[in-house]
């Protein structure tokens, strides 16, 4: 018996699935130095362009004076310090929850809110295009996993006949890969008529939707009855980390006491705390962001198109272009580099066999003219490369 890595990472190159780490050398923003060569990426989360706000900045440097450095502790031991509470009232006022609860990563508050309610007898529910950490927390639970067909509430409904004990159905807010939206209020009618919880992870749509950036939940109008459990990451509009699970005080108690990537970690820097305050006030009250978003995402999708890019059902910053094939997503990526662009081709396992994309993102940083240059690129690159999408 031996660990065969090298034929492992063999097999993984060969099938055009090797992933680097591409090393950044700047703060995020549309212009960054990766490797040593200046690049204007559109690759990036930070959907509201607040990773690197100098007031931010400031409030990060303010805590750490204040507050030193170190969370020094778990929350239940003495890591729970003024500024994790402060964000976590601020989060609940945003989500127009009684409570919620801060995560040091949104891997471990989507682990976490599974695992700590279902269970054993239970059934959990998901989107087959859900992200890694749901799913991941679904098999872990323990509980009777099963995937809906993708955004299918008549899908769901059939599965729910079969459920059996708690039932949670989880699925992300907008989809981290594709850029469409749940279509949540069709999933809450289909949940609550089974008597089942539905579970959002709203990752990406924190900022961006909603007319005070309040997400998903916000843009339908839905109640906490509709979506009882709530997730959040700060890593992405926000820009700075961690994540949180709004809802009702029992359900933040029950977290508490039995999620256990809740209680078995050092709490966050209050520091980082201090930092996603600033960034929470800029997301709710400057509009101008997401408004600015939507222009560059009208002005995308009307180019690519233009040029006879596939792109997908999206409305979203998230704005993937469909290749098809994995190498040759790759290619495109290297040729767009080429051009002194980033784009990230995103392959399987994260996509589906023979949907490999390449995942634009916009940010509210990001101007008209660095759009249009993103466009010439493509054009050059399709004109080089053939017809975009391969994929069946
Ligand atoms: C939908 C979704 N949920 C959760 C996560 C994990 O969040 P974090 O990066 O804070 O661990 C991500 C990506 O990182 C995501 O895209």
């Amino acid at each position: 018996m031996s660990f065969d890595l090298a034929a492992r990472l063999a097999a993984r190159r060969a099938e055009n699935l090797y992933r680097q780490r591409p090393l950044l050398e700047s703060p995020q923003g549309p212009e960054v130095v990766v490797d040593g060569q200046p690049l204007l990426a559109f690759c990036n989360n930070d959907y509201l362009g607040l990773a690197n706000h100098p007031q931010v900045i400031e409030a990060w440097r303010a805590g750490a004076a204040r507050w030193g450095v170190g969370g020094g502790a778990s929350h239940l031991v003495i890591g729970h310090s003024g500024p994790h509470h402060a964000l976590e009232e601020a989060l609940a006022d945003l989500t127009g929850r009684p409570r919620a609860l801060l995560f040091t990563t949104g891997y471990m508050a989507n682990l976490g809110a599974v695992t700590a309610l279902v269970g054993q007898g239970d059934t959990v529910l998901e989107d087959r295009l859900n992200h890694a950490s749901l799913l991941d927390a679904g098999l872990l639970s323990g509980a009777r996993f099963n995937r809906y067909l993708h955004n299918d509430a008549e899908s769901l409904a059939k599965r729910l006949e079969k459920a059996t004990g708690n039932t949670l159905v989880v699925t992300d807010g907008v989809f981290s890969m594709d850029g469409d939206i749940a279509d949540l209020p069709a999933l809450a009618r289909e949940a609550k008529a089974k008597g089942a919880w539905l579970m959002v992870d709203d990752a990406h749509g924190f900022g961006p939707l909603g007319a005070h950036g309040a997400g998903i939940v916000e843009h339908f109008g839905l109640s906490m009855e509709d979506v009882p459990v709530l997730v959040g990451t700060l890593g992405k509009a926000f820009g700075t980390a961690g994540a949180f699970v709004a809802g009702s005080d029992d359900l933040i108690e029950s977290l508490i006491q039995f999620a256990r990537p809740y209680i078995y970690t050092t709490s966050q820097p209050p520091a980082l705390a201090c930092a996603t305050l600033k960034s929470l006030e800029l997301l709710r009250s400057e509009h101008w962001r997401r408004e600015h978003l939507k222009v560059l995402i009208a002005q995308f999708r009307k180019g690519a198109e233009q040029i006879g890019l596939e792109l997908m059902d999206s409305a979203t910053p998230i704005q993937p272009i469909m290749i098809g094939d994995a190498g040759r997503a790759v290619r495109f990526s290297q040729m767009l580099r080429e051009r002194g662009l980033m784009v990230t081709a995103i392959r399987p396992p994260t996509v589906p066999t023979g949907s490999a994309r390449l995942r634009v993102t916009l940010t509210a940083a990001h101007s008209e003219a660095q759009v249009q240059l993103l466009l010439e690129g493509l054009a050059d690159c399709v004109q080089q490369l053939g017809a975009a999408s391969n994929h069946a």
